[in-house]
């Protein structure tokens, strides 16, 4: 999944508008983009589209990203929201693997009161929006199948640290904040899941958003959240393997293939060892996209 756009559930204009951005998923948000007193016609909105959104094809991956576990809210939008059969959910303000078995614990309930599989809501948690999350990054790793990535979020956590910013005037992100980003690809890592960068919210920066994704991919994200959908086509452009890649990863796992057992091997005057083939691997897997 490259491109998740962030779309507000209690607006049916950018609902329309989303469908046809070319997001690999749609997050529909019942969260911070809602006001309070929005939320129940939110919920009952989030539900219409979802149903409508898994009965287009192709169609986008759907995530709805519910209130978190601190709010009180979470079991009405998963309420309103698990008949309709969302893809996946976002819980925000997750503090490590221990949030994921609770909500896993709410999501096989209602998945067993409306004869949904066991298992089939996913879970992408935001990994990074309070101080205690930082410190169970690591905490991820087996806390439920239903685990199908990381991401992280800077704005939030800016607030609960009482900073006034947390971007340098050049945009880039402060050390707080590249913390939390290093903690998120590192939790990703190690619970073996996809980790996806965090929005941009300066819009119309296309020069600096475009130097965010670049930035991300290098580091090991395979997909970033868009908050605008003109951010989506430079996400899909730059988080696309391109034939140059593809081909030299495909080149190693070739070179592999043909000595069985070897630690490590030459291609064109240069080494390559298990560690390569296993990032060659994933990126000929990456190939596949992931919406249908
Ligand atoms: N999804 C779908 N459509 C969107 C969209 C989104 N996230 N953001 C903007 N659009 C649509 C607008 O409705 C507009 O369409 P229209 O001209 O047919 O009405 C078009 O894209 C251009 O939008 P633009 O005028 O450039 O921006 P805006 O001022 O309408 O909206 C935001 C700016 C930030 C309010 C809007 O992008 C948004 O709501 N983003 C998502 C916010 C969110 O979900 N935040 C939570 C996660 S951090
Ligand atoms: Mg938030």
């Amino acid at each position: 999944m490259r491109s998740l756009l962030f779309v507000p559930a209690d607006s049916p204009r950018k609902l329309e508008k989303a469908v046809t951005s070319g997001a690999d998923a749609l997050i529909v948000d019942l969260e911070d983009s809602v006001a309070l007193e929005n939320k129940a016609p939110a919920r009952q909105s989030a539900a219409g589209f979802v149903k409508e959104a898994l009965a287009a094809k192709p169609r986008p991956y759907i995530l709805v990203r519910v209130n978190g576990l601190a709010t009180g809210l979470t079991d009405a939008d998963l309420d309103a929201v698990t008949p309709a059969r969302p893809d996946a959910i976002m819980l925000p303000k997750a503090e490590g693997g221990t949030s994921v078995v609770h909500a896993d614990a709410k999501l096989a309930v209602r998945e067993a009161l409306n004869d949904l599989p066991d298992g089939h809501i996913k879970v992408l948690p935001i990994a990074t929006e309070t101080a205690v999350s930082l410190f169970v990054a690591g905490t991820f790793a087996g806390a439920s199948a239903r685990l199908i990535g990381l991401t992280w979020g800077a704005e939030d956590l800016s607030a609960e640290l009482g900073a006034h910013a947390n971007r340098d005037p050049q945009g880039r992100f402060l050390d707080p904040y590249r913390l939390a980003r290093a903690l998120c690809l590192a939790g990703a890592a190690a619970a073996q899941v996809p980790a996806i960068d965090t929005v941009f919210v300066d819009f119309r920066d296309e020069q600096g958003f475009r130097r965010e994704c670049e930035d991300a991919l290098r580091d090991g994200f395979t997909g970033k959240m868009a908050i605008h959908p003109a951010q989506v086509p430079i996400i899909n452009e730059v988080f696309t393997p391109n034939a140059e890649a593809l081909a030299r990863a495909q080149a190693i796992v070739d070179a592999f293939a043909k000595n069985p057992g070897a630690g490590v091997v030459g291609i064109g005057g240069v080494m390559y060892d298990r560690p390569h083939l296993a990032r060659a691997v994933r990126l000929l897997e990456r190939r596949i996209e992931p919406a249908s």
